[in-house]
């Protein structure tokens, strides 16, 4: 494809220049339409993120082990795709962090490799682990780059998941402990923001009663017909249980040990949706606030209220462990922030019949059926629904007093293909963007926005079918290499304060056909 990239990246930047000279030009539509970069505050940061094991391949080099997602990927699960390359980003990390400066970001979100910088998951430090976060995090920062941190996304050390099972087991509270100093104290002089784990209620659903996410366990009836012998039952509240009293540990080790010299922010990740009621009805309103009690709730409630949410205590009976006095009290008000992953909205409606049986999971326990208007598999691209967003912030705010926020992850989703004019993804950012800025203006205490991904990179659900990422890699290229899509001149311009509308030329690309074709 080199010939073309570089005829396209040619036109590219001839567009950019156009586009900054003509601001002027523009036709203001109204507060959501038109906006920039100014009208939001100046501390608000703009970034975009990635995670370790969907990056940095390298996965057994410099002394890092397996962790349950390199697992998960060699059972098969991913068509025999696997993170064992990536977009080789353990080598590549200096012109990455140059692409990252380039394209004009303010922060950067990426993940800790446990099993790179801890290999038997407790005990000794691999000093190329420490290297490699060290150089990574001085490299940001030399480029004046915010470091925002992942302490967790999917990758526990499997050397503990196979000693006692990892999460199911309490005692992965005290190794992660354990973790987590080591990089408060390595790196926390560096990094202000530490998210202690990434879509908490997605691991445990995925990977405890569904099956689809690592390390993939689940119980029949329930979760893929494949996976590792668990307890959909029992294990998804077990293992969020585990998740909430290692959080809270973590906030209270950072903030007895570390804040008052580091003043830095520890928050958690949660995955979600906006829900609407699919009709009017009682039963489906009330069925709506249960699935966000369910899948929000279930963490957010115990972080701001000390406890779960009535609903799910009530459904889930005596499978959802309890919390104790001094629990409940260390876990209410344990965070300086609440991240959030968001893409899509679905529909929700009442399934009370799920309801009948005592063999229940987490889904039946819920006792909903989520209708989504497009197609919620990827790489189908998802329905571009700003107003989704908007709502979830308004709801956030009211719900449980108006944290602070981060919209950790938010983007399109397409095949990934080596397609560079992803017009679509420009279409969703802006529209996502601007609803963001609707809701700050209307009292939302969001603190800063990510774009998922910064890369095409190994995905969670589809190893390398689909892509979010402003920059593509290309697989069949020795070298990875890295080419920006028309979202990452886009997102450039923005951060550069050009005015965005809905006649951005990005978005009316005349020759867009021709580009396409000739790529
Ligand atoms: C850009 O938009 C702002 C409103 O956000 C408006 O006040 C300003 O006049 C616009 N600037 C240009 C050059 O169009
Ligand atoms: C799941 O765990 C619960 C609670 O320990 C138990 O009652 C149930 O029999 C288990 N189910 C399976 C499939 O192992
Ligand atoms: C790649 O995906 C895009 C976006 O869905 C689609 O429009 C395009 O036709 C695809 N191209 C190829 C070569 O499959
Ligand atoms: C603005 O905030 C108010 C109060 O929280 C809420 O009732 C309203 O729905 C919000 N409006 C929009 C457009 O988000």
């Amino acid at each position: 494809m080199s010939n073309s990239t570089v005829y396209l990246q040619f036109l590219l930047l001839l567009l950019r220049v156009l586009v900054i000279g003509n601001v002027g030009l523009f036709i203001v539509n109204g507060v959501v339409d038109e906006y920039r970069r100014d009208d939001f505050p100046a501390e608000f940061v703009f970034g975009s993120g990635t995670s370790a094991y969907q990056v940095e391949g390298a996965v057994l080099e410099d002394g890092r082990s397996f962790s349950i997602w390199d697992t998960f990927a060699h059972s098969g699960y991913y068509d025999g795709a696997n993170g064992d390359v990536a977009c080789d980003g353990y080598h590549k990390y200096k012109e990455d962090i140059q692409l990252i400066a380039d394209t004009g970001l303010e922060a950067y979100r990426f993940s800790i490799s446990w099993s790179r910088l801890i290999p038997n998951g407790r005990g000794s430090v691999n000093v190329k682990g420490l290297q490699y976060y060290n150089n990574f995090i001085n490299e940001l920062v030399s480029h004046g780059i915010q470091p925002h941190v992942t302490l967790f996304h999917d990758d526990l050390p499997q050397i503990l998941e196979d000693e006692y099972g990892g999460w199911i087991s309490r005692k992965a509270v005290k190794d992660y402990l354990a973790y987590v100093d080591v990089c408060f104290r390595e790196f926390g002089d560096r990094v202000l923001h530490w998210t202690t784990f990434n879509e908490a209620n997605v691991f445990s659903l995925g990977g405890y009663d569904l099956g689809f996410t690592p390390p993939g366990r689940c119980s029949s009836p329930f979760g893929v017909a494949n996976c590792i012998n668990g307890n959909s039952s029992y294990e998804p509240y077990l293992v969020a249980h585990h998740l909430l009293l290692a959080h809270a540990s973590a906030v209270r080790l950072y903030r007895k040990k570390y804040q008052a010299r580091q003043h830095g922010f520890v928050g958690i990740n949660v995955f979600s949706y906006w829900f609407e009621p699919y009709t009017n009805t009682m039963e489906d309103l009330k069925a709506t606030q249960r699935a966000n009690d369910f899948y929000v709730g279930w963490f957010v409630n115990p972080l701001v209220n000390g406890d779960y949410p009535e609903i799910v205590k009530k459904n889930a009976g005596n499978r959802i462990p309890t919390f104790t006095k001094l629990e409940s009290e260390r876990i209410k008000g344990s965070f300086d922030f609440i991240g959030i992953n968001h893409y899509n909205t679905l529909h929700v409606k009442d399934n009370p019949s799920s309801l009948e049986t005592d063999t229940r999971d987490f889904i039946a326990d819920m006792a909903t059926t989520l209708i989504y208007s497009g197609s919620d598999i990827p790489p189908t691209q998802f329905l571009v629904e700003p107003l989704g967003l908007q709502k979830l912030l308004t709801y956030m705010k009211e719900e449980y007093g108006n944290p602070p926020i981060y919209i950790h992850e938010n983007g399109q989703v397409q095949p990934r293909n080596g397609t560079l004019i992803d017009t679509p993804r420009v279409e969703y950012l802006r529209a996502y963007i601007g609803a963001l800025l609707d809701a700050l203006r209307n009292g939302s205490n969001t603190r800063g926005y990510f774009v998922w991904s910064f890369f095409d990179l190994f995905e969670l659900m589809d190893g390398y079918k689909s892509g979010y990422g402003m920059y593509y890699v290309d697989l069949n290229d020795k070298e990875l290499t890295r080419y920006p899509k028309l979202s990452a001149h886009w997102y450039t311009s923005f951060l550069e304060g050009k005015n965005i509308s809905q006649d951005d030329i990005f978005l009316n690309l005349e020759a867009k056909e021709t580009l396409s074709s000739s790529h």
